[in-house]
């Protein structure tokens, strides 16, 4: 550490706009140049901060402090990681010892005339004061190689002109929510392929294939940092962080069906998924990026595994032989090791403190999508919903129908009579309308009993208000201009 004593922070007291696109690091391929900037809650005074380049970091450091003109700490690791086919390092650096509720400047390495991204760390656990949070599921790469004012042959919704989409609205909307949550489906970097056969990219060799997949993977993260710069980023594991065949697409025209066996080893089984971010595991005795919790203030926050690692012999989606066979998984080699958590996790939240607990997995199982088997995931409903039931979670998140629906509290199929007046079940909110290239699905009628607002054209994100121990307002908020779509108070007897 000796080596950072002469670090002061007077090299850092004038400030350029900052723009750390991959083009701005692209003209130096061998150099340090920060990219996709990143941080991510770590346990109640810590914090991780990431961000890639192109040359592995023997000792990536952050410089950072609680104002722009004095970031006159260091936090240094040996974390600099990639894989087979990644064009870029990722570096990971821990940040101990940090004040609650607190906003720190920072800068990765030098960063000499840049302007500092910033976090906010969590509030106390207890603290009651309220707050919102963003949510997006199935947010993808937005421009010319992803979603955009025109789409391919056989894709729909493209972005209409003059609408924002969900990066900027969620940009726009700057600190009024504290972080961001992403459970799963982060970039679909593995519509490299379907974007190609649609005429949409320009063709390469499927051996070809993996440096546009990394590309896509670089321009989203790069886009990203607009808000991951400036907030934490927290995320989950989704079917489309799993492998480079988008699912086996089909490219009709050749009447070939794609499948997992043209995937080079970097894009299949979370690769980059896993190297790219630094969960909370470790502070939760969670696993990897894939299940985890935090505490934020008055709320106990559980990210979900859907896709492998199911347990008690069920087999995860993602799993060889799952429904969508994505050849990834399982994650634990320990018998029923995610449930086993989870039950355990829940069992252990005091309640007087984080009265309220809100859980995300990427699949839902209540949706208005018929009985296709692969877009619902009835394994993960009957290992998880009787913990949440046990465990009174108020609110269950997910995504990957890319839709927007707003269910009754619900607990086998059945609305809750007391619906969002002290129910005892939880509240399912199913929203994978952040966009990507490939556009919006359509829902199917008759909408389930226990559904009671949908809707399948509009992009948007999900925002969270916790007004206090007792009341919790979700919002669909629309991209395009920022209306909110719908809102829905729940209201649970928390005592605290
Ligand atoms: C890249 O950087 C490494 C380490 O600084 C150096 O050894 C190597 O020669 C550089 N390569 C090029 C092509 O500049
Ligand atoms: C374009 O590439 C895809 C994927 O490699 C392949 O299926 C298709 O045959 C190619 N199309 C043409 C016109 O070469
Ligand atoms: C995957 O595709 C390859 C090549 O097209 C084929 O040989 C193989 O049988 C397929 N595997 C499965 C499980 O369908
Ligand atoms: C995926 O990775 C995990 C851990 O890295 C490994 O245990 C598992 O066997 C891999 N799954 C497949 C299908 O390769
Ligand atoms: C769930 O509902 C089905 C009928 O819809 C019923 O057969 C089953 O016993 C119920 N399970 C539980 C745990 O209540
Ligand atoms: C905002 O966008 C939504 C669709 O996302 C649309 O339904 C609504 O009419 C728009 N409102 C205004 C004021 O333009
Ligand atoms: C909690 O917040 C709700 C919504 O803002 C408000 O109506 C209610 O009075 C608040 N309860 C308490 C005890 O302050
Ligand atoms: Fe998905």
């Amino acid at each position: 550490m000796g080596r950072f004593a002469t670090l002061t922070s007077s090299a850092l007291t004038a400030f350029a706009l900052f723009s750390t696109t991959e083009a701005a690091c692209s003209s130096k391929k061998n150099d340090t140049c920060p990219m996709q900037v990143r941080s991510a809650y770590a346990g109640p005074e810590g914090m991780v901060v990431s961000w890639n380049t192109y040359s592995r970091l023997s000792d990536p450091f952050v410089r950072y402090g609680k104002s722009p003109h004095h970031m006159d700490k260091v936090a240094v690791s040996y974390v600099s990681v990639t894989y087979p086919t990644s064009t870029t390092y990722n570096n990971h650096v821990s940040i101990k010892d940090l004040e609650p509720n607190a906003v720190y400047y920072y800068v990765p390495m030098d960063g000499k005339e840049k302007t500092p991204f910033t976090f906010k760390t969590s509030r106390s656990v207890g603290d009651k004061s309220p707050y919102s949070i963003a949510v997006v599921v199935d947010l993808g790469l937005i421009g010319p190689d992803g979603l955009t004012t025109h789409v391919g042959t056989g894709a729909a919704n493209p972005l209409k002109p003059g609408d924002k989409n969900t990066i900027q609205s969620l940009e726009a909307q700057g600190d009024v929510t504290e972080f961001l949550w992403h459970p799963g489906d982060i970039a679909y970097a593995d519509y490299w392929l379907k974007e190609e056969i649609q005429g949409f990219l320009p063709n390469t060799t499927i051996e070809g294939g993996a440096k546009v997949y990394e590309s896509l993977l670089n321009q989203f993260y790069d886009e990203m940092t607009a808000v991951t710069g400036v907030k934490p980023y927290m995320v989950g594991p989704g079917n489309h962080e799993a492998n480079c065949d988008n699912g086996g697409t089909t490219d009709k025209v050749h009447d070939i069906k794609y499948n997992v066996s043209i995937c080079l080893p970097g894009q299949t089984n979370f690769t980059g998924f896993i190297n790219h971010f630094r969960m909370p595991s470790a502070q939760s005795g969670g696993l990897g990026n894939f299940w985890y919790s935090f505490d934020h203030g008055m709320v106990h926050y559980v990210q979900l595994d859907t896709e492998t690692d199911l347990g008690h012999g069920f087999i995860g989606p993602d799993e060889p032989n799952g429904v969508e066979a994505e050849d990834a998984g399982p994650f634990s080699t320990l018998k029923d090791a995610q449930t086993k958590w989870l039950a355990k996790d829940l069992a252990s939240v005091d309640r007087s403190k984080t009265p309220w607990i809100i859980v995300a997995g990427h699949h839902p199982w209540y949706a208005s999508i018929g009985t296709d088997a692969s877009d619902v995931c009835f394994d993960c409903k009957d290992v998880f919903e009787p913990i949440f039931l046990e465990n009174n979670v108020d609110l269950v998140l997910s995504g990957h129908v890319h839709a927007y629906e707003r269910n009754a509290p619900t607990a086998n199929f059945t609305a809750d009579p007391k619906e969002l007046n002290n129910p005892s079940s939880p509240w399912y909110i199913m929203n994978g309308a952040a966009g990507h290239y490939d556009g919006l699905d359509t829902l199917t009628e008759p909408r389930n009993s226990y559904s009671r607002f949908s809707q399948d054209t509009a992009y948007g994100w999900s925002k969270l208000t916790f007004h206090n121990c007792t009341h919790l307002t979700h919002e669909f908020v629309s991209s395009a201009n920022g209306t909110v779509l719908d809102t829905a108070t729940l209201f649970k007897n928390h005592k605290c």
